[in-house]
């Protein structure tokens, strides 16, 4: 049976993390969809769009791998899609809760769908998307956090805002 994993997350915008979680998840699946998984009635920083050509611009050409975005349920979308395993990193202990409940759900959801961890690498231990941003936004440098087109984009949206012309 072909191994497919839907990875689904906000990406807003993929960081090192992400991509950790990605290169080492791609040594036990056959195929990897990456998801972008959006709330319609709420914005990102980048659009959904955007993310997409950034996550594209990052991983490359590699066949095995494959970029979607839905606003739906996630295990409508794994079934549909043929995947049978969820991707998922683990970070610090506070991901555990959040984490446990949404793999609950999503099996109580679909049981013929499981969700697999792994452990994020220390060095992306206690960084998010949202950590980033944040940092990105009062100036700080995020270099290494994220890939360098990342930095670039991160740089460019806030500097627009620091100089009000956003
Ligand atoms: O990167 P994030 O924000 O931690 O990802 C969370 C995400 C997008 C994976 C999660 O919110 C999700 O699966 N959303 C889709 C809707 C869904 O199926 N939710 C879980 C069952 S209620």
């Amino acid at each position: 049976m072909e191994r497919v994993a839907v990875y689904p997350g906000s990406f807003d915008p993929i960081t090192n993390g992400h991509l950790d979680i990605i290169r080492r998840g791609m040594r036990f699946f056959d195929r990897m969809i990456i998801l972008i998984a959006y709330n319609p009635n709420k914005s990102g920083l980048f659009t959904v769009e955007e993310r997409t050509d950034l996550i594209k611009k990052v991983i490359g050409d590699e066949p095995r791998i494959r970029i979607d975005s839905s606003s739906g349920l996630l295990v409508d979308y794994v079934k549909k899609a043929g995947g049978n395993v969820i991707l998922r990193g683990l970070r610090a202990v506070s991901d555990f809760e959040y984490e446990f409940q949404m793999a609950l759900i999503n099996r109580r959801l679909d049981r013929d769908i499981e969700t697999v961890f792994l452990m994020t690498g220390y060095k992306w231990f206690f960084t998010s998307s949202n950590l980033i941003k944040e940092a990105a936004c009062h100036g700080g440098s995020v270099r290494g956090l994220v890939p360098d087109i990342v930095l670039h984009r991160l740089e460019e949206k806030y500097s627009k805002d620091r100089s009000g012309t956003k």
